[in-house]
């Protein structure tokens, strides 16, 4: 067998810390500090601790030659076969192939390793954030105020008041009213199917190419209505259809060129159950009537931006654009709209089966329509959505 380290791998000295009655009881101060070397390696599902010996060999071994296991072992044997049982070393042989076929999507995708690590670790499974702003009380504004202290200021000033130079404010017309009643949706009603034309309106608007550059047969830009980092429109659209008329409830994909829904399985949960998961427990989002999972796919932005330190950025800015567009679109339609980045990817990621490092999300969009009360609060301070009595 032959052997190399993985492609990427950060060493972090963790310091945990947590009470400890003894030590307050001996004059101490009552805490308890515990330190860990931790290997966290973006191919993985867990971090992995290591001692002194591993961590040597880690950075011994390197990550592109591959060289005889027999020589690498040498020096410590037992840290090596730790290693590589973990995956932080990579196998040539049959027995290690899971582990290498993670690592070489790593290194197929050319992500520039603190993105690809930050990107993986931030992934939620199974999270009920609703659940958990209640429990901790950071559900209002007044609650969260209390519990953390004052904001940094909403406003800040870089120059004197009467060194000002004010700015005319215009009349406002027919886009600024747009802009204006464009709120963040929490409120969707269930029981009022979304028309299949507004659907598709949508979906035209926000996520369809509206012409092409061919540059070649196998080289493509798309232009939307959208700006996009490079102009890779790298950022697919996997919807989570629950309430359109003449769409039967379930999963697609969505094609940009044909503007065509591609149905997909079933998820293994009920369909609203998994719509509530995606969107973190927030049951405010989850009977949108349509959802869109923002999702990447990274190897189109980094066959351009190779382990570029601006490439992940760019997407987050990409999906970021997307959900303003979405949002406009919905509200010029008559419709309310939301995003949420608090998502569970890894519960997203099986039921559409998708390969985070590949394929992987980064925000959940929404869209259906308003209902006639308000159940959960929206921000609309001027009255400009729910009229005020
Ligand atoms: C990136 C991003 C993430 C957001 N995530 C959530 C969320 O998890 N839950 C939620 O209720 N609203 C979420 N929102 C909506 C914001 O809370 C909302 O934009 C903000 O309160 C201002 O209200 P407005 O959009 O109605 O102007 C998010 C907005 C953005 C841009």
């Amino acid at each position: 067998m032959r052997i190399r380290r993985c492609s990427i791998v950060f060493v972090e000295p963790r310091e945990t810390l947590s009470f400890d009655l003894n030590s307050l009881l001996q004059g101490g101060n009552g805490l308890h500090s515990e330190r860990q070397w931790l290997a966290l390696a973006p191919h993985l599902d867990a971090e992995v601790e290591i001692d002194a010996d591993q961590r040597e060999l880690l950075g011994a071994i390197g990550a592109h030659e591959w060289r005889p296991a027999e020589t690498a072992s040498e020096p410590a044997p037992q840290a090596f076969a730790a290693l590589l049982h973990a995956g932080l070393l990579i196998g040539d042989d049959e027995a290690h192939a899971g582990h290498r076929e993670r690592d070489e999507a790593v290194r197929a995708a050319h992500w520039w390793p603190p993105a690809a690590l930050a990107h993986r670790l931030a992934r939620w499974q199974g999270m009920d954030s609703a659940a958990a702003m209640d429990e901790n009380e950071l559900t209002t504004a007044a609650e969260i105020r209390r519990r953390l202290g004052a904001p940094p200021p909403h406003a800040i000033e870089r120059a004197p008041a009467d060194a000002r130079l004010p700015l005319p404010r215009l009349p406002d017309g027919e886009f600024e009213a747009l802009l204006a009643r464009r709120a963040t949706c929490r409120n969707f009603d269930a029981g009022r199917a979304l028309p299949y034309a507004s659907f598709a309106r949508m979906l035209q608007r926000v996520f369809a190419a509206q012409s092409q550059v061919r540059i070649s047969d196998d080289t493509v830009f798309l232009k939307k209505h959208t700006p996009s980092g490079g102009g890779l429109h790298a950022t697919e659209a996997y919807l989570i259809v629950q309430n359109v008329e003449g769409v039967a409830p379930g999963l697609y994909h969505y094609h940009p060129v044909e503007h065509a829904l591609e149905p997909l399985p079933a998820p293994a949960t009920p369909l609203a159950e998994f719509a509530a998961q995606a969107v973190a427990g927030q049951h405010w989002f989850a009977d949108a009537h349509a959802m869109a999972v923002l999702t990447p796919r990274y190897e189109r932005s980094f066959w351009k931006y190779r382990r570029h330190a601006k490439a992940y950025r760019a997407l987050l800015l990409d999906s970021g654009h997307l959900s303003q567009t979405l949002y406009l679109s919905a509200t010029e339609l008559g419709l309310g709209a939301f995003v949420t980045s608090a998502i569970n990817e890894i519960d997203i990621e099986r039921g559409f089966g998708l390969d985070p490092l590949a394929e992987g999300p980064l925000a959940v969009c929404g869209f259906g329509w308003r209902g006639e009360r308000m159940r959960t609060s929206e921000f609309d301070p001027a009255g400009a959505v729910w009229p005020r009595d």
